[in-house]
């Protein structure tokens, strides 16, 4: 007697779609066959598609920010937000801030995490590799941190080559994964003074202070680092080709590299920050997004598998708010106005709709995007990313033919805009389960605050 059956719907089982039955019990996925009768709650899935839980391994969500307080967004309301939009696991943020420690950080946003529904790791983000702060890795690891974050760019994060080796070197030492934001800060930083000082403070001049080259620059220079020293690593929010032609070119000869892309990167345009007065803020983030002819090109290197994942990089700034995009006033320079746009309910009917009902990708490709790898690459998977015998029955439960008009209302999310606003997608989850709990129906979520779990993540897990 299985705790619930899911009966009739077509799941994707790693590369093959199959019609199925799915078994639950304590939470976890039990059996998966042609038929199954004896459960306690069936869900009738006729119809629709059977996917894995999104995985989402790049997100903000309530984190301190360096000039005090937390970001609006929250992680009841991330939650919410992710389990509209499909996705029930993330990894997090915990900042550091220069001259300060890890372990603190860390604690408080255990703390932050455990108020919401979503299960969750961390990324430690390191930003001043002292040998105090490095000193107290062992004991992040211990609580089962499984990677450090490291910023080549940004004022109050970014670390120099001796820096980003420190933490290379001593995430070889931990086992531990590390990611990298790359972009080059003493260029940026150039060509923004330049453009200031010329009177160019406009939102649209954000893209034109970071192109593609500062991006490429920084890749190339973070891989042959991680190279040199032996170490994994993971390119952040790869933005455009000529970005992915760097972690092409490594991964052929056999480097430790795997790389993500966004949403925004395939859908949003640097002339979105163009758009009247202080609108062009609402579609701000770094790397900045490029044309509509390279939206093309990144869904090439997608099918390549050059670019291994697809996350949100969801960052909760609000467009009116006072810790929002206009927090310096609707007059402010670009480079004051906060960077990141929200994406966690998104990204899924995004990327579905672009991907999988465009026939750009298959539905076996979708999953490995969006779920698959990134729990891989997290050391989440087999218990996340995979619908399989003993997996956390985290399934989506999927409407491919839904067409849907984007608003902020479907998000769910604190923040009271989306850049995705009016954008029409066919594909559209229906509910979603979280270890076999029916935490969202019909875009009604009904999860309890503080029933998500802290996933452990162990150094040396499976990366592949
Ligand atoms: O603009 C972005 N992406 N903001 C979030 C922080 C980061 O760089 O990932
Ligand atoms: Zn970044
Ligand atoms: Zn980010």
């Amino acid at each position: 007697m299985y705790d619930l059956a899911i009966r009739g719907g077509t799941a994707v089982l790693g590369d093959a779609v199959v019609r199925c039955d799915i078994g639950i019990s304590g939470g976890r996925i039990a059996a998966i066959a042609e038929r199954i009768e004896a459960a306690a709650q069936v869900i009738q899935a006729d119809g629709l598609l059977v996917l894995p839980g999104g995985v989402d391994t790049h997100c903000h969500i309530e984190e301190p920010l360096p000039e005090g307080g937390v970001q609006e967004e929250s992680w009841e309301s991330a939650s919410r937000s992710a389990f509209a939009g499909g996705t029930t696991t993330v990894v997090a943020h915990v900042p550091q801030f220069k001259g300060g420690g890890l372990l603190e950080q860390h604690r408080a946003a255990r703390e932050r995490a455990a108020r919401g529904m979503l299960d969750h790791g961390f990324h430690q983000i390191v930003a001043d590799p002292s040998e105090a702060a490095m000193a107290e890795i062992p004991a992040l690891v211990a609580d089962g941190v499984g990677s450090l974050k490291a910023f080549l760019t940004y004022d109050s994060l970014h670390l120099d080559d001796a820096g980003f080796l420190a933490v290379l070197q001593a995430a070889r030492r931990h086992g531990l994964m590390v990611h990298v934001h790359c972009e080059n800060f003493d260029a940026i930083r150039l060509a923004t003074r330049t453009l200031i000082e010329a009177g160019c403070t406009a939102p649209k001049y954000h893209a034109v202070s970071r192109p593609p080259v500062v991006e490429r620059e920084a890749t190339h220079r973070a891989i042959a680092l991680a190279e040199l020293v032996g170490q994994p690593i993971q390119i952040f929010h790869v933005s455009c080709a000529e970005v992915a032609e760097e972690v092409a070119r490594a991964k052929a000869r056999g480097v430790n590299v795997s790389a993500e892309t966004c949403p925004q990167y395939v859908t949003l345009t640097a002339d979105d920050m163009d758009r009247p007065g202080f609108e062009g803020a609402k579609f701000m983030c770094s790397p900045a997004p490029r044309s509509a002819e390279e939206h093309g090109r990144v869904w090439d290197m997608i099918r390549r598998g050059v670019l291994d994942v697809i996350t949100s990089d969801h960052c909760g700034f609000s467009y009116e708010g006072l810790r929002g995009k206009g927090k310096h006033g609707r007059d402010a320079a670009f480079d004051v106005i906060p960077n990141g746009i929200p994406g966690l309910a998104a990204r899924l009917p995004v990327i579905f709709s672009e991907g999988v009902s465009k026939g750009r990708i298959d539905l076996p490709a979708f999953v490995k995007l969006v779920s698959e790898n990134p729990a891989k690459i997290a050391g989440l998977y087999p218990r996340k990313g995979a619908i399989a015998v003993g997996s956390d029955a985290d399934l989506v439960l999927w409407d491919a033919g839904r067409q849907v008009t984007i608003t902020n209302a479907l998000m769910q999310h604190a923040i009271d805009y989306t850049p995705y606003e009016g954008m029409q997608v066919t594909g559209w989850p229906a509910a979603t389960l979280r270890r076999g709990e029916v935490v969202m129906w019909d875009g009604a979520v009904t999860a309890r605050p503080g029933s998500g779990q802290w996933l452990p993540r162990g150094p040396g897990a499976d990366r592949a």
